[in-house]
């Protein structure tokens, strides 16, 4: 196991790129189930979790091929061996339940484990179930697994997610592609990686409009056929790397970075003191004067402020002058950076789904525990503004969704280096 250390080390200059999306990538790889055609992915991000789906993929009988050093991904989903996605795939990361929806509509029928418990809550399968079940599927559980079958094909229908769940969203949007008649999905997600998904599905020959709206309309077609789809630019990996001259002073241009895949983030970064302009290339950021003034943040789902980049903001505000209020309605346990950050001298209180920071003039380097993704990354933004020396260790879960984060943040002038743990 590697652990990364950071030496604050003053204000970053430069330009870092950001990937492809992870979670874009993650429901675009299933898609391949939902076609006898081949689909190829490019500017697809290298990252743990895509090697989890691909082996996923696999196990269910598609080929699956990197190219360009895993640049671009093909895959081909001709003839499907299994329909049983196993609990030891599924286990290490939820969003291999995306291969539910499309293998239904193709198979009429898949078994997948449910993920169980993650470190940042509950994370359930409901809404998938009833939205799935709504189309005619019958869902029943056993041995930890879902089985669902249609035996006659599933069939369109009008259904209201209780919440607007990305995931719920992504599988009946899939699996309606294939459906008999027109689905009305409504109160559906409207995240970016929704949008790219369904953009990757129209290319491939399904009906579908409304996406980016509450509404998504899906008019079931026979078959869908290969596509060519660039995954969209990562957003979450933008708003992080977008802090890093936020909490360490200087400028940074984050290149293929786009406002409107993180307007809501912008603008709180704009009221803590930094700005951030569109450039022809990218998003520049920069720390206007001396520390940054404390936000409140609460996180909604798109477009309002993202769970995913709670904890970053969170490290930016340990450093603010103020004390601001950041709360969580999306995950019920996701404050675990918290305590961490208290290791290195912050102030923090957590109620509930609320946590309270009261900015320090400085943060001090120690040796921190990274609990999951977004808190590991959370931790390192936190070293390049502390003094002294940071060691983060358990980043396999920043390898999960973080390509390069060492030689992107060197590449600013940030002092950091990845070392094998005694
Ligand atoms: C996706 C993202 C994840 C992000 C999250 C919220 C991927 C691969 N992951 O996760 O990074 O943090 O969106 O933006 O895209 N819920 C239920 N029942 C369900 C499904 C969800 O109660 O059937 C609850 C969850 O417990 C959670 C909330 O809804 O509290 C949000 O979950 P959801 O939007 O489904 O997130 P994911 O798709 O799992």
């Amino acid at each position: 196991m590697d652990s990364i250390i950071v030496t604050g080390n003053g204000p970053l200059q430069g330009q870092i790129p950001i990937a492809g999306a992870k979670n874009a990538c993650l429901t675009l790889m299933p898609a391949t189930l939902l076609s006898e055609e081949p689909l190829t992915l490019t500017n697809a991000p290298r990252l743990s979790d895509i090697k989890t789906m691909t082996t996923l993929l696999q196990s269910l009988g598609s080929e699956a091929s990197s190219l360009q050093d895993g640049k671009v991904i093909s895959l081909s989903s001709h003839d499907l061996t299994s329909h049983t996605a196993d609990y030891e795939i599924v286990r290490k990361m939820r969003a291999s339940n995306l291969v539910l929806g499309p293998m239904l509509a193709r198979l009429g029928q898949a078994v997948v484990s449910l993920p169980g418990g993650c470190a940042i809550g509950a994370r359930p399968m409901d809404l998938h179930i009833t939205a799935l079940e709504a189309l005619g599927a019958e869902i029943e559980l056993k041995d930890g697994y879902l089985h669902a079958k249609a035996p006659g094909g599933l069939k369109g229908a009008v259904h209201e997610l209780r919440f607007a769940s990305v995931g719920a969203t992504e599988n009946t949007v899939m699996a309606a592609t294939l459906a008999k008649g027109t689905t009305v999905l409504k109160n559906a997600a409207r995240e970016p990686e929704i949008v790219d998904l369904v953009r990757c599905l129209r290319k491939m020959g399904a009906q579908i409009e409304g996406e980016g709206s509450s509404t998504i309309t899906i008019e079931g077609v026979d078959r869908l056929h290969g596509a060519t789809h660039p995954v969209v630019t990562d957003r979450i990996e933008l708003g992080t790397y977008m802090i890093a001259p936020a909490i360490a002073g200087g400028e940074v241009e984050c290149l293929g970075g786009k406002l409107e895949l993180v307007q809501s983030f912008a603008e709180k970064l704009d009221a803590a003191g930094v700005s951030v302009e569109e450039t022809d290339t990218g998003l520049k950021v920069a720390r206007r004067n001396g520390r940054v003034q404390a936000v409140d943040v609460k996180t909604e789902v798109f477009p309002g402020f993202p769970t995913d980049l709670q904890a970053q903001m969170m490290a930016l505000m340990c450093t603010a002058e103020g004390e601001a209020t950041l709360d969580e309605t999306i995950f019920e346990n996701r404050f675990m950076h918290a305590p961490e950050l208290t290791r290195m001298g912050a102030d923090i209180e957590v109620h509930g789904g609320q946590a309270r920071v009261r900015g320090v003039e400085r943060l001090k380097g120690a040796p921190v525990m990274a609990t999951d993704l977004r808190a590991s990354v959370s931790l390192i933004l936190a070293g390049l503004a502390a003094e002294g020396e940071t060691r983060v260790s358990r980043v396999y879960h920043l390898d999960r969704g973080y390509e390069n984060v060492v030689a992107k943040l060197r590449g600013v002038g940030a002092q950091i280096e990845r070392v094998k743990e005694e």
